[in-house]
């Protein structure tokens, strides 16, 4: 079944005819080409495809396009400004955060919904948040201090 769907995607209004069926990460990846959401396992389990959705970090392999309706979807590619890394983004280059990047792009989005939820996490407390999210490369030690720096240069810019 054909249904039509409009959200907002990194800020701009999209409108489409999607297959009731459609997974959101597929319809991000293979109609709206942004491709730096990856399918890890496509099962909710690796997290490498996590975008937000007003603000709330979601599996999008684990979400139909059309649950997106009129809703703020924002992907990996829509978190820098004008060519200036996001603040996340810049911790985890800074403290050397990936290794492939292949978890990056939903670590990054996962970690910047963190900040909504908690202030000041403890290192444990980013651990137990980002545990459906997994990286085969770094061992995580460098994500958490990534996270744990991302979050403070987030908390700079907005105060
Ligand atoms: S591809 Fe969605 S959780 Fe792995
Ligand atoms: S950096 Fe390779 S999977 Fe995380």
């Amino acid at each position: 079944m054909k249904l039509s769907v409009s959200l907002t995607v990194n800020g701009k209004p999209v409108c489409a005819e999607i297959e009731s069926r459609t997974l959101l990460v597929d319809f991000l990846r293979d109609r709206l080409r942004l491709t730096g959401t990856h399918i890890g396992c496509d099962t909710a389990q690796c997290g490498a495809c996590t975008v937000l959705i007003d603000g709330k970090a979601v599996k999008s392999c684990n979400v139909l396009a059309i649950q997106a309706r009129d809703r703020q979807v924002t992907t990996i590619e829509g978190v820098a400004t004008n060519g200036t890394l996001h603040p996340m983004q810049a911790a985890f280059k800074q403290h050397h955060g990936l290794q492939c990047g292949f978890c990056t792009p939903g670590m990054v989005m996962s970690a910047i919904g963190l900040a909504a939820e908690t202030k000041n996490p403890t290192a444990e407390q980013i651990r137990e948040a980002l545990d459906g999210n997994f990286c085969r490369c770094t061992g995580y030690h460098n994500i958490v201090k990534s996270v744990k720096a991302g979050l403070e240069n987030m908390e700079k810019v907005t105060s």
